[in-house]
């Protein structure tokens, strides 16, 4: 089976407070869907990429990324799981069922070389599939709607779901389907499976594999993505 990345770009970004969607924003020299598909056109297990923007989306194709792997453009969707689900339907055309596909947060442009190797490694011979993801490290409080403290939770046991989220091409549009359906709530590829019934497993990854959300997220990217060029 062949490895496919599908990004979802087709979110407005309205936590960054930008004159644009976050995902066209400069960062370390390029934008950062750029840094942000770089990393999986220039990785030699990857086959090919598709990209999910809004439909009336400007920015994109001012853009040229270099690459001879084929990299489709679709229309995004209301939420991520749409645009993820348009993005599926797209490769359809190009994968097989049993094929991987690792989908990635446009808006996450620090995922290293070693952890995108790693995920692939853990996961190949899998059954279901996983995410990257890395353990809780602060403690947690469960709040009152007042703002006191309810509760200390437990830490031992939780942690913070990253991506890429790798699955096979037709349990993964399966499993969307059938949670939007439901009406189940999907917030990342993840749940939808277990929705389904599946155990997704967790790869360990670092933690400088941030989603830019708030305009800190952008500084703290930007020092990473220098940091590594030096
Ligand atoms: N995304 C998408 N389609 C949507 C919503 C989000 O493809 N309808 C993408 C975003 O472009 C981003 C990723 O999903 O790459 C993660 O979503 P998020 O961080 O929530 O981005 P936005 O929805 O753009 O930001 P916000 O929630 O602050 O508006
Ligand atoms: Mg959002």
């Amino acid at each position: 089976p062949k490895f496919w990345a599908v990004i979802p770009a087709a979110g407005v970004g309205s936590r960054m407070q930008a004159d644009r969607p976050k995902q066209y924003l400069p960062l370390d020299g390029r934008t950062v869907i750029e840094q942000t598909l770089d990393i999986f056109l220039r990785h030699p297990r990857i086959a090919g990429v598709v990209v999910a923007v809004s439909h009336d989306d400007a920015y994109f194709p001012s853009l040229c990324p270099v690459t001879d792997k084929p990299l489709q453009v679709v229309d995004g969707g209301a939420e991520r799981c749409h645009s993820v689900l348009n993005a599926l339907r797209g490769l359809e055309a190009l994968a097989h069922p049993e094929d991987w596909v690792l989908v990635h947060d446009a808006a996450r442009p620090c995922l290293s070389d070693d952890d995108l190797e790693r995920l692939i490694e853990t996961l190949r011979d899998d059954p279901v599939g996983g995410i990257l993801a890395t353990p809780v490290r602060d403690t947690k409080k469960r709040a009152t709607p007042d703002g006191y403290i309810a509760a200390t939770v437990d830490r031992a046991d939780l942690w913070r779901a990253f991506t890429p989220q790798m699955f096979r091409l037709a349990t993964l549009a399966s499993a969307l389907e059938k949670a939007l359906e439901d009406g189940f709530m999907v917030t990342d590829e993840a749940s939808a499976l277990e929705h389904a019934g599946h155990a997704p497993r967790l790869v360990e990854g670092s933690a400088e594999n941030i989603k830019i959300t708030r305009p800190e997220d952008l500084r703290l990217a930007e020092f990473y993505l220098a940091e590594r060029r030096r």
